[in-house]
């Protein structure tokens, strides 16, 4: 089973960017994290992270064919990217929504998701736990045909 890990805009500054929100661990370790996660429970991981809403757009759209799911933390553009909401209809391939932190307790710009209305669940304010709960949950949907 192979899943594709796409990561938005400022996650590559994790471990620089605000700590006091997103903590001090660095984007370096969250793939390891994230590639040990799928080592463990036997999915083939690509990881894509990217600034740029176009190149999110492009890595969804590869992922026909390729993956058989998608979990993504669109980051700032969960709040503006109907492009993105699109990509995901557009392939529809199971994906599930991760955010680091809780989005429904900050301000209110935060509470609407737009890519959100593609993914069959999100985890928000798990920190990176958020992912495993996410590949899992995905992994366990991809097997038994729907969600836990
Ligand atoms: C985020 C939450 C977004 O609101 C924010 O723009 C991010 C990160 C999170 O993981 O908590 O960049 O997606």
């Amino acid at each position: 089973m192979k899943i594709l890990i796409v990561n938005g805009p400022n996650l590559n500054m994790l471990g620089i960017r605000e700590p006091s929100l997103y903590g001090s661990a660095t984007y370096a370790q969250l793939e390891t994290y994230i590639k040990q996660v799928c080592g463990e429970n036997g999915i083939e991981a690509e990881i894509f992270q990217s600034n740029h809403e176009g190149a999110i757009v492009d890595a969804i759209q590869a992922a026909l064919g390729r993956a058989d799911g998608i979990v993504i933390n669109p980051a700032a553009y969960t709040h503006t990217s109907i492009a993105i909401l699109d990509a995901l209809k557009a392939v529809a391939l199971p994906a599930v929504e991760v955010h680091l932190t809780d989005i429904g307790t900050r301000e209110a710009f935060r509470r609407v998701s737009y890519p959100g209305m593609a993914c069959i669940a999100s985890f928000a304010g798990l920190g990176f736990e958020g992912y495993r709960s996410a590949l899992l949950l995905l992994k366990q949907t991809l097997e038994n045909g729907q969600p836990a």
